[in-house]
């Protein structure tokens, strides 16, 4: 989609990190923008900021993980806005631990966030921008924690893979409708993804934070550490419009150093594994 201006934009996690940046650069190329959080404070702060880059940018209270409300953050958006032709579904929330550590309501936390939120959003607005005809592009944001495996058995992980895996289907089937796919994959980006139990429901039961003495305790330690000196996500802002403009399936944001040889030496070891295998049927 060459075109962005007078278009419309619906991101989800709007409030803060990549969203937000998403929000203040397609409010720069003449974008509707709808931010959708559940973060309702700094959802209001994020819409007035925005304001000083263009006029039409507006925010929903809107909980990713329920459908009925990803519905209606969807009319409110067509109401202020009429139809929406770049849907990022970007919202997400990180929850460390140890094998030993990881509670299921953790696990549900963080797979009803970042994998059934990009279901909700696909499936709350995928029939409209096939059934408005006048193009689309959805923005899926994954991590490379969905490409290696450097943080292990976490719900993390999992729900990355999963968005990636149903990305690239996603991409193969709504090409002959005019639809593009990119799955953003970001290295560590300057954000608040490591404070994500600020937005943790209580139907999720309390986090278990891991000992700090901990392996798990230290990885959150240094995760976090990372993220602080990660990059700016106006950058990676920059290169998601880049990937819309020219149809790019994936976005990688750190492309040298230890995330390349990590995935190679995955794929080397996928690779010799079915070199292993038999001729099969
Ligand atoms: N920061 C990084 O280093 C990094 C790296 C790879 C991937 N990511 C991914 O980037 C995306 C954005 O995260 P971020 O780093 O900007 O973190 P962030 O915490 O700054 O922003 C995440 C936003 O999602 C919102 N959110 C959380 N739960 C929600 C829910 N149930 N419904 C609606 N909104 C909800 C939060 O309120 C927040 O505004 C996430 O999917 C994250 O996994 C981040």
């Amino acid at each position: 989609m060459q075109d962005l201006a007078g278009k419309t934009a619906f991101v989800t996690g709007g409030a803060s990190g990549i969203g937000f940046a998403l929000g203040r650069i397609f409010t720069e190329a003449g974008m509707n923008v709808m931010l959708a959080d559940i973060e309702t404070d700094a959802l209001a702060a994020a819409v007035k900021s925005l304001h000083d880059f263009g006029p039409n940018v507006r925010g929903i209270a809107c909980d990713v993980t329920d459908p009925a409300s990803v519905e209606h953050a969807a009319k409110a958006s067509y109401q202020a806005f009429g139809n929406v032709h770049v849907l990022c579904n970007n919202a997400g929330v990180a929850g460390g631990s140890g094998i030993d550590n990881i509670s299921l309501d953790n696990w549900r936390w963080v797979l009803d966030v970042n994998l059934m939120g990009v279901v909700h959003g696909i499936h709350t607005f995928l029939p409209h921008i096939r059934a408005h005809g006048e193009g689309g592009h959805i923005v899926n944001t994954a991590s490379m924690a969905g490409m290696n495996s450097g943080l292990g058995f976490s719900p993390y992980s999992a729900s990355k893979f999963a968005v990636v895996n149903m990305s690239e289907g996603l991409a193969m089937q709504v090409k002959p409708l005019g639809i593009g796919v990119t799955v953003l994959c970001p290295g560590y980006v300057r954000t608040r993804i490591s404070e994500s139990g600020r937005n943790r429901p209580e139907r999720y039961g309390p986090a278990r934070i891991p000992d700090p003495a901990s392996a798990a305790g230290r990885l959150v330690a240094q995760q976090a550490e990372l993220a602080r000196y990660g990059l700016d996500p106006y950058d990676v802002a920059a290169q998601v419009v880049t990937a819309i403009r020219h149809d790019e399936l994936y976005v990688f944001t750190h492309s040298r150093g230890a995330w390349r040889a990590e995935l190679q030496e995955r794929f080397a070891v996928i690779l010799a594994a079915i070199d292993k295998a038999g001729p099969g049927a």
